[in-house]
C-alpha cells in the first residue's frame, strides 16, 4: 500500500463519500458522526469497552449488523490529535492477519473517533490479570498461539513495512484477541515510523512501565530490539500470568525478569507456569518460551533476537514437526523453592542472562 500522510487522509475524507473506497488503494471507510452515534447509543456509558490513554472505546453495531468497536478521543490536545494521527495513518497503512484491523474513522469538529473491527474475546489482560482470568479459557496451546501470532505481526511491522514501524507499546492490553482468539495487536498512537538505514533514534519515552527496555527507558533510545524487549515481557506474562512489576510487602518493586530468573538457575520451569493451567502444558515448550523470553530481554540491544528470528524460533518449538503435548504434568515439587529465594541471588537485570547465553538462535 503506498504511503498516505494523514493531511492526505483528511483532505481525502472531504471528497465524495463512497460506501467502501473499493476503488481506492486502501481499504477504510470513511463514517459520518451520526452513523457513529447511532451505532453506539450516543456513546453510551453500558456500550463502554474500555478505556486507555487516549480515551474511551465503545462497542457499537452499524446500520448493516456490523460489530464495531470506537474508540473516542477524550480531550483535544497537541498531543491527543498527534497519536489519532499516528494511529490512523500507521494503521491504515497495514494489513496482517496478527494487526488490529482499521475500518475507518471520523475527524469533525472536536471530534477525533477511530473506528475498529470489533474483538469479541477482549485483551490479554483481561484473560491474565482482569475480569475473565479465573475462567482460564486461555488453555496453553491457546497461549502457544498467541504468542506466535502478536510475533509474527511485529516482524511484518519490523521488517515488512517500508518505512519499518515500531509499535513502542507492547503490552498485554495491547493485544487483543478475535472470536478464534487470535492475537491481534493494537494500539499504534505510540508508534514510530523508522526509514530504511536508520538503526535507532533517539525519542521521548513512551509506552508502559515494566515493559520498556532499559536502553529506552533510561536515555531514549528506540530501535526494533525495544519492541522485542516488551515481548520478551508479554511472552513471560502470559506463560505465568504475573504482572510485570510487582508490588511485594513492604513497596518493593520486582520485575518479571527478577521473578523468572532463579528459577530458570535452579532449571525447575514447572513453576513458571500459570497455576490455573493446573499442569496442563507441554513442558519441553514452557522451557524453549522461558529460554526465548530471556533472550528477548536480554540488557543489551545487540544481543536480543529480531522479531523475524523470535518467529522462527517459535515455529520450531511449536511447528508441524513438533506437537504441542497439553499433558496433564504434576508439577514436580522436588526443590524447596519459595517465591522470595529470588532474594539471595541479589539479581539485576543487566547480571543474570547465563540464560539468555545459552540460547543461541542467532
Ligand atoms: N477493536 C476492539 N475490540 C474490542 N475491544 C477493544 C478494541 N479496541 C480497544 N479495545 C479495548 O479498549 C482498550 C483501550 O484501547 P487502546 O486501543 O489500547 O486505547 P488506548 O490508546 O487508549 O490505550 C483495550 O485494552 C481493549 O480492552
Ligand atoms: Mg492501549
Amino acid at each position: 500500500m503506498p504511503w498516505k500522510c494523514f493531511c492526505c487522509i483528511i483532505s481525502e475524507e472531504e471528497q465524495p463519500k463512497t460506501s467502501l473506497n473499493k476503488n481506492r488503494d486502501y481499504p477504510w471507510e470513511s463514517y459520518t458522526l451520526k452513523e457513529l452515534l447511532h451505532a453506539t447509543n450516543n456513546f453510551h456509558q453500558d456500550n463502554k469497552i474500555g478505556e486507555g490513554g487516549f480515551g474511551s472505546v465503545y462497542w457499537g453495531r452499524t446500520s448493516k449488523g456490523v460489530e464495531i468497536a470506537v474508540k473516542r478521543l477524550k480531550a483535544m490536545s497537541a498531543k491527543a490529535e498527534m497519536e489519532f494521527a499516528v494511529e490512523v495513518e500507521v494503521l491504515g497503512r497495514v494489513r496482517h492477519k496478527n494487526l488490529l484491523g482499521l475500518r475507518g474513522f471520523y475527524v469533525g469538529g472536536e471530534e477525533r473517533l477511530i473506528v475498529y473491527d470489533f474483538m469479541p474475546n477482549h485483551s490479554l489482560i483481561t484473560h491474565l490479570h482482569g475480569h475473565l482470568a479465573a475462567d482460564c479459557l486461555l488453555d496453553w496451546s491457546r497461549r502457544m498461539n498467541i504468542i506466535i501470532g502478536a510475533a509474527e505481526g511485529l516482524a511484518y511491522l519490523h521488517h515488512e513495512e517500508n518505512p519499518h514501524i515500531i509499535h513502542r507499546d507492547i503490552k498485554a492490553s495491547n493485544v487483543l484477541l478475535d472470536n478464534e482468539f487470535e492475537a491481534k495487536v493494537a494500539d499504534f498512537g505510540f508508534a514510530k515510523l523508522v526509514p530504511e538505514g536508520v538503526t535507532h533514534l533517539t525519542t521521548r519515552v513512551k509506552g508502559t512501565l515494566g515493559y520498556l527496555a532499559p536502553e529506552y527507558a533510561m536515555w531514549g533510545k528506540v530501535s526494533e530490539s525495544c519492541d522485542v524487549y516488551s515481548f520478551g515481557i508479554l511472552v513471560l506474562e502470559i506463560i505465568s500470568a504475573k504482572k510485570p512489576i510487582e508490588k511485594l510487602a513492604g513497596g518493593v518493586k520486582r520485575d518479571i525478569v527478577q521473578w523468572v530468573t532463579p528459577y530458570v538457575q535452579k532449571g525447575i520451569f514447572n513453576h513458571i507456569a500459570d497455576p490455573k493451567l493446573k499442569g496442563k502444558f507441554d513442558r519441553q515448550q514452557l522451557e524453549s518460551m522461558v529460554m526465548l523470553a530471556m533472550k528477548c530481554t536480554d540488557s543489551s540491544p545487540e544481543n536480543r533476537p529480531s522479531m523475524v528470528e523470535v518467529v522462527e524460533w517459535l515455529k520450531g518449538i511449536t511447528g508441524p514437526g513438533r506437537r504441542t503435548k497439553e499433558m496433564s504434568e504434576k508439577v514436580i515439587e522436588d526443590e524447596e523453592f519459595t517465591d522470595t529465594d529470588y532474594e539471595e541471588f541479589g539479581i539485576r537485570q543487566s547480571n543474570l542472562r547465563m540464560a539468555g547465553d545459552r540460547l543461541k538462535i542467532r
